[in-house]
């Protein structure tokens, strides 16, 4: 693959793919990673005296103009952080206004364009589309690996028409979960949650191979105790996946792969009701409650199964963390493992937005040898997928 290091991209006009699809809480930017991610990238195309055009997708408007997914609120944050003037900005993608805004930027300069999915066809990956502006550049970097699992026009249809460069942070996150996955050490342990078996089915066969114990917890964890027979009154499940979730415990027996789910978990009636909450094991679930976080026995279990492993792997809260105090758990053991995997030798890796946010609000970061910023991008490289974002970097000959 081209980089930035043995690609020369001098006096340039280049067509840039960063992820700046941050989290926005009440109007507010509430995690800055993905902007400070394609900071170094960046700072080398400034300094190599290139105009740099910043594509991005921000939510899923859909193919639609739709305000409420403008990008321009980005513009002081970039200027902040790439230490710019100005930060142009490109509204539309017609060759007319391409050109026009072209002109107006100095080598040297940055703009940011409007929403890449407000257009249909970013995520038909539409090769027209895709001719229509590379027309207009010398050369495509692509430094957003946590996009790179989309086949979309702006991911892997640009590379068709001019020479691909793959960003620092792409090559960073590559590298580090790559360095992880093929140094397997064990005892280790993989630390999944989340709410749905069925974004994970694929993930849990394949970690079942690589980890000697795996954890299971967040609302997840309920579908395979109902396939055990509990009762979960109005607990979350995927009734559908029950049998799913018994072929995951089989295979887990067979390949002496020790699967941990709760055996006792904190309820109530919903995550608003914080005056009935009831801790009890998994077989006393009352009709009316329903199941919100692990117990103290599993989280305490899972701590010390932490503390006898030479790995980690975490995606996913264990239980619904946003709604406090149903976050004990999760802080609990990311501070367990902020506090223990340096004395103790323990490779810790991390990724997922949830993630990422709950060791950053548990101030847990220091304990990880890497978190990764990308969501379903992690977990699609954990399955064993190749990212049609970095096939595309790959295949390109330049
Ligand atoms: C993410 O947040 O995981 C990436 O930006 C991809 O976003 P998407 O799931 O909307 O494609």
């Amino acid at each position: 693959m081209k980089n930035l290091e043995n690609f020369s991209i001098n006096y340039k006009k280049v067509l840039f793919r960063a992820d700046l699809n941050v989290p926005v809480i009440d109007g507010k930017i509430s995690d800055f990673s993905r902007i400070l991610a394609v900071n170094q990238s960046i700072q080398k195309l400034l300094n190599q005296n290139n105009k740099i055009f910043i594509i991005t997708h921000f939510g899923r408007p859909k193919g639609e103009v739709n305000k409420k997914y403008s990008i321009k609120f980005l513009i002081p944050f970039l200027e902040e952080i790439y230490r710019v003037k100005k930060i142009f900005f490109l509204e539309n993608l017609n060759s007319k206004s391409i050109i026009k805004k072209l002109d107006e930027l100095n080598f040297g300069d940055i703009c940011l364009v409007e929403n890449i999915r407000f257009y249909p066809e970013e995520e038909k990956l539409d090769l027209n589309f895709a001719k229509k502006i590379s027309n207009h550049f010398d050369v495509f970097v692509n430094d957003a690996f946590s996009a790179s699992h989309r086949n979309h026009t702006s991911i892997s249809g640009i590379t068709k028409f001019l020479p691909g460069v793959a960003g620092d942070h792409l090559l960073k996150e590559i590298h580090n979960i790559d360095i992880f996955l093929k140094n397997v050490k064990k005892p280790n342990i993989a630390i999944i949650g989340g709410s749905k078996v069925s974004t994970k089915i694929k993930l849990l066969n394949n970690l079942i191979e690589l980890f000697s114990t795996i954890v299971i917890g967040g609302a997840m964890a309920n579908t395979f105790l109902l396939s055990n027979n509990y009762q979960l009154g109005n607990s979350l499940v995927e009734k559908e996946l029950t049998n799913i979730a018994k072929d995951i415990q089989s295979k887990a027996n067979k390949f002496n792969c020790k699967l941990i789910l709760p055996i006792d978990v904190m309820c109530s009636n919903n995550v608003s009701d914080k005056i009935n909450i009831r801790t009890c094991n998994v077989n006393k679930v009352l009709k009316n409650h329903m199941i919100l976080d692990l117990g103290e026995k599993t989280t305490n279990f899972i701590c010390n199964e932490i503390l006898k492993s030479k790995m980690l792997l975490w995606n996913g809260p264990l239980g619904a963390f946003e709604h406090k105090p149903f976050d004990i758990s999760t802080m609990k053991i990311a501070h367990t493992i902020n506090k223990y995997s340096k004395s103790l030798n323990i490779d810790a890796l991390a990724g997922g937005g949830d993630t990422v946010s709950a060791i950053t609000s548990a101030n847990a970061e220091e304990g990880f040898k890497y978190i990764s910023n990308a969501g379903g991008a992690f977990l699609e490289w954990l399955e064993g997928n190749e990212s049609p974002g970095i096939k595309a970097l790959k295949d390109k000959k330049i």
